[in-house]
């Protein structure tokens, strides 16, 4: 057990990139000393937060797993701040594509997956030959690897199955007494997990969709290189091991609906009975709105701006899971840019689909 400890980045130094100075605040120099004990923190990236170890050490690897719960065949990814250190872990060299990809999209929400170096424990890796990469933009993450100099093996930072972490609290609900600390650096900016790409000859397969949509992806790439998201059969067969498993799920029953079966979910003496959230669209909201019904309705945006869906729904499964519902309903949304990866969490954590 431990005394888990939160210490907070100021947001002023977040807001104007100022890694230098976030790497002498205290927050960054406890962080770093556990860090070199080999020891977890869990600090803010851009997407989720992340439950950080040296990547390169089998025991500190292992207390990621033991403090999530996480099954041994999970394979974790490796957090770097410079192109450096990706050739110190990589084992192959860098092919054109994967380099215009890292160009336009480091630091950010892209996780490249490559062969690895033999120094890059089975543990990490859940026993592939491969190793996921990315390199995040927020400074608190680039600060924390920068001043331990180490590549850091991060999941995000919730318990096994639970919606990932938007803020320091939801980390903390999950891991308290299992970590030492937790860095603050309020709340993450885009909401869902980082697009896990795998390169092939003159095909991108995007294992786990994220905010570097398909459509980013194949703008900069040259003609003749397709790129596909993996189905939902394929999954059966898993290539990304992580998507086997149930993920990102409240405690709370949810069921997906689609619009038009809105109407007879409504009338529906099932759903009456039970003391229901329907969290919808703004579009659809506005025609709830004005009907007798006994479910809670909570408006979660605009079509229009899924970007501003996805930075809330991991919050928003939390806070529904903290009031005492019996059933949360929640609207599809397009599958579209940020949108295919808001459906590729509901559907995972989804009881029903309507
Ligand atoms: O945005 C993110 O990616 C966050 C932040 C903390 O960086 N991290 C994150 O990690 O979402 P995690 O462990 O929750 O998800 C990692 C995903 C899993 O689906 C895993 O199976 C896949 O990446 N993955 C990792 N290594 C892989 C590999 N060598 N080959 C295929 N998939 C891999
Ligand atoms: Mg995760």
């Amino acid at each position: 057990m431990y005394k888990t400890q939160i210490l907070k980045v100021k947001q002023k130094l977040i807001r104007e990139n100022r890694i230098d100075e976030i790497k002498d605040t205290e927050a960054i120099r406890t962080a770093a000393k556990y860090i070199l004990n080999n020891q977890l923190v869990a600090f803010p990236t851009e997407t989720v937060y992340g439950l950080g170890a040296n990547a390169l050490d089998n025991d500190a690897v292992n207390k990621i797993f033991v403090a999530k719960g996480r099954p041994a065949d999970n394979p974790l990814i490796v957090h770097i701040s410079n192109k450096r250190q990706l050739l110190e872990i990589v084992e192959q060299s860098i092919s054109e594509a994967a380099n215009k990809l890292i160009d336009t999209f480091w630091p950010g929400p892209l996780t490249l997956i490559f062969r690895k170096k033999e120094k890059i424990p089975a543990v990490t890796t859940a026993d592939l030959s491969t190793v996921a990469v990315r390199m995040p933009s927020h400074p608190v993450a680039l600060a924390l690897i920068e001043a331990t100099e180490l590549a850091l093996a991060a999941p995000s930072a919730n318990s096994s199955g639970f919606p990932s972490p938007t803020k320091a609290v939801h980390v903390y609900n999950d891991l308290n007494g299992k970590i030492p600390l937790i860095i603050d650096g309020g709340i993450c900016n885009i909401g869902v997990e980082s697009t896990v790409v795998e390169i092939k000859e003159n095909k991108i397969e995007i294992l786990r969709p994220g905010a570097v949509t398909k459509e980013m992806i194949s703008e900069v790439l040259k003609d003749g290189i397709t790129v596909n998201l993996v189905s939902e059969s394929e999954k059966n067969k898993p290539r990304s091991p992580g998507m086997k498993y149930k993920h990102y799920a409240p405690n709370t029953p949810l069921w997906i609906f689609n619009q038009d079966k809105l109407k007879r979910l409504l009338k529906d003496s099932k759903i009456n009975n039970k003391k229901t959230v329907i969290v919808a669209t703004s579009q659809t909201a506005v025609h709830i709105k004005n009907k007798e019904i006994k479910a809670e309705l909570i408006d979660m945006g605009s079509n229009d701006n899924l970007a501003k869906i996805a930075y809330s729904l991991f919050s928003l499964l939390r806070d529904i899971d903290q009031r005492d519902f019996d059933l949360v309903l929640i609207e599809e949304v397009p599958s579209k840019g940020i949108g295919e990866a808001i459906m590729n969490r509901l559907k995972k954590a989804a009881t029903k689909i309507i």
